[in-house]
């Protein structure tokens, strides 16, 4: 059997919290295996943090150093070869790398500044992938068109519902399919608080619950409100449907206005309160809403256990639904390797 030639790949880190380390840690193991069967093998040569410095080394950084020191709270610095790097911008500008992988935290209000260093990577020619809403919620059709310009990537599978195939799905298995619409319930945080409300309890122990649990932030906004759902809601419709859609711009309802006799009154009628994000064509134009609503028990949306729910409706196919059992780090940093695969071009990386 003919021996594929193994091409070098240059990894850049534009933050490296739970997602990248995850992926860096699975680098060494399956992740190494898959893209080497896949034609690649990869170098991590930049890292770039918030608060733990940076690192360039072209020849390639020692992963495991990396991950201990940022792990035990140090910097990076001592890992640098070369000249000194001012800041992340520098270092994506400067540092030798052929994709940059953006993830840094989500601004759920302007996307910055990581739409500013996905922009800049694609204008130096290099492909981009992340999972940061951001980007995809403020600047999708700029960034996408920006890679076509400069013949590169910009892939962000990771972005929604973590590692589950919805760009992916929507640009290979749905070829020539329009997106008419969505709904979604795409905030776990709101429902396990309303599954919380329907088993008796009251909402602020139920938020308390959340938080202790770590699933909900010290300040609840972001999920209570809608917001975490608006950027979602965004990031789906501009990349699906064409839209420039920006979260303030979705019209979005709090959960908080739902009322403990609410959740009895659906819970006796056989419904279930669920954060529901839906999206749709008004002629020309595309609206979206982030709204608590009042589902029978047989909706898709609600699916429970679920983290979350996501009905596609398409003109060729019909309703697509995808149900996301268990999210997290480790399906967002796959969704991070399927992106990487693509780029690299070599097929699944599937043993033959
Ligand atoms: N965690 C998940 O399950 C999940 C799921 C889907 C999507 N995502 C998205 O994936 C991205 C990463 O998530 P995460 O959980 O790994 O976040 P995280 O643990 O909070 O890590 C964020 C990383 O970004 C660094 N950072 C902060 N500002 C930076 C800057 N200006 N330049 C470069 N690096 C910077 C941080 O460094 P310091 O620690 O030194 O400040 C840290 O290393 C986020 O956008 C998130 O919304 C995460």
């Amino acid at each position: 059997m003919p021996v594929r030639p193994v091409r070098p790949l240059r990894l850049a880190f534009a933050g490296f919290g739970n997602v990248a380390r995850r992926f860096a840690e699975l680098l060494g193991g399956p992740y190494g295996r898959i893209l080497r069967r896949a034609g690649v093998s990869v170098r991590v040569t930049a890292i770039a943090t918030g608060h733990h410095g940076l690192a360039v080394d072209a020849r390639g950084l020692p992963l495991t150093r990396a991950l201990a020191l940022v792990r035990e709270g140090h910097s990076l610095a001592p890992l640098h070869r070369g000249k000194p790097v001012a800041s992340t911008r520098a270092l994506i500008a400067t540092a030798p790398y052929d994709v940059l992988l953006e993830l840094s935290p989500l601004e759920p209000l302007t996307g910055e500044p990581a739409t500013a260093h996905v922009a800049a990577a694609l204008r130096r020619g290099l492909h981009v992938v992340t999972a940061n809403k951001g980007p995809v919620a403020h600047a999708a059709g700029r960034l996408k068109a920006l890679a076509r310009r400069h013949r590169v990537r910009f892939l962000h599978e990771g972005a929604v519902m973590d590692g589950f195939p919805i760009f992916n799905l929507a640009e290979r298995c749905l070829r020539g399919v329009e997106f008419r619409g969505f709904g979604g319930v795409l905030n776990s945080t709101t429902t396990r608080i309303l599954s919380r409300m329907e088993a008796g309890v009251p909402f602020d122990v139920a938020l308390a619950e959340a938080q202790a649990a770590g699933v909900a932030e010290a300040d609840p906004a972001f999920d209570l409100d809608g917001w975490d759902a608006a950027v979602k809601t965004c990031a789906l419709a501009n990349a699906l449907m064409g839209a420039t859609l920006r979260p303030a711009e979705v019209e979005r309802v709090s959960v908080r206005e739902i009322t403990a006799q609410a959740v009895d009154k659906a819970t006796l009628e056989g419904k279930r309160w669920r954060l529901v994000a839906r999206a749709g064509r008004d002629g020309r134009r595309v609206w979206a809403r982030v709204a608590p609503e009042e589902l029978p028990l047989g909706d898709l949306l609600v699916s429970d256990g679920a983290d979350g729910v996501l009905v596609l409706d398409t003109d060729l196919m019909g309703e697509v639904g995808l149900v996301e059992s268990a999210g997290g780090v480790d399906q967002t940093a796959y969704a991070v390797l399927s992106d990487l695969l693509e780029v690299a071009g070599g097929g699944g990386g599937r043993p033959s």
